[in-house]
């Protein structure tokens, strides 16, 4: 079967899918993304992306090509063409194409829309998740409004890139306080001597994760306490156990950080317990 995106209004294969050299987000990243996990064949957590989508538009003040039943179509349509039972779908709107110039477009030019689905192994995921995971500690060098899900990702994947060369997965980004504000592509946290999780509040610094906002569920269900306060790289070494969250990684345990292990050097009972926990929780799309 070969793979099949969506590229404003046409299903296209996947190798052959093409926007303008003129478009906004190749010219100056100039665009907003979101991704969804594909569990079962359905979408975990939709309705929270696609309010997440509808927020980085508003913030950047982009308007969407299509509209939310729309876009849940294509959604759906991409999963089935491609016959995804476990991965993900990408979906990115940009400011659209025009000649290249820091103003704005002109009023009515059209956003915009590129889609596509990603197969996962489970299994390989699984496995990652029984090994735990290595991160290191970077600077936060990121502009101040990690809020919004935009495609300007330099400084998260030159942390990425630093990570993989220091035989990690991920990068803890670190604020100019000493405070660990998320990781490049997912949410930071820690189990603290009291068992409870913390994690870096969401008013400010980080983006505010869907898998992330799961977890207070999760947690309330397993009488597990919440603390959203700051905790810094030495506290998160000194930490039970620590663990990422993401639509890629779910919940993920963290095993060393710089080099030092975490709990022992194995994934705790915490992480894995919510990460065993969570498809019970997110809701799946019809
Ligand atoms: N990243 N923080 C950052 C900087 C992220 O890029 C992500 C997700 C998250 C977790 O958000 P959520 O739980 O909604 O996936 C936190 C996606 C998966 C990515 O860029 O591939």
């Amino acid at each position: 079967m070969s793979r099949i995106a969506y590229v404003n209004g046409r299903y296209v294969r996947h190798s052959e899918a093409a926007v303008s050299i003129d478009d906004r987000a190749f010219l100056f990243a100039d665009g907003i993304y979101e991704v969804i996990e594909i569990f079962g064949g359905k979408l975990i957590d939709e309705a929270g992306h696609l309010e997440r989508l509808n927020r980085s538009a508003r913030e950047l003040l982009l308007k969407l090509p299509v509209g939310e039943r729309a876009l849940k179509l294509i959604l759906r349509e991409l999963v089935a063409r491609n016959g995804v039972a476990y991965g993900h779908v990408y979906l990115q709107v940009t400011r659209g194409v025009a000649r290249r110039d820091h103003f704005f477009p002109k009023a009515g030019t059209p956003t915009t829309l590129v889609a596509f689905a990603h197969r996962s192994d489970r299994a390989a995921a699984e496995a990652k998740a029984q090994a735990g995971i290595k991160v290191i500690s970077l600077p936060d060098i990121r502009w101040k409004r990690p809020d919004i899900k935009s495609t300007s990702l330099l400084p998260n994947v030159l942390a990425k890139q630093q990570a993989k060369d220091f035989g990690a997965y991920e990068a803890w980004l670190v604020d100019e306080e000493g405070f660990v504000t998320e990781g490049s592509s997912s949410n930071a946290w820690i189990v603290d001597a009291d068992g409870a999780l913390v994690t870096h509040p969401a008013d400010s610094g980080i983006l505010r994760g869907i898998t992330r906002a799961r977890l207070f569920e999760i947690a309330a269900a397993h009488q597990i306490r919440i603390v959203e306060r700051r905790f810094t790289v030495v506290e998160a070494k000194a930490a039970r156990e620590a663990f990422i969250t993401g639509a890629t990684t779910l919940v993920m345990p963290v095993v060393a950080i710089d080099g030092e292990k975490i709990g022992g050097g194995a994934p705790g009972p915490v992480a894995l317990g919510l990460r065993a926990a969570f498809h019970g929780f997110a809701p799946a799309s019809e």
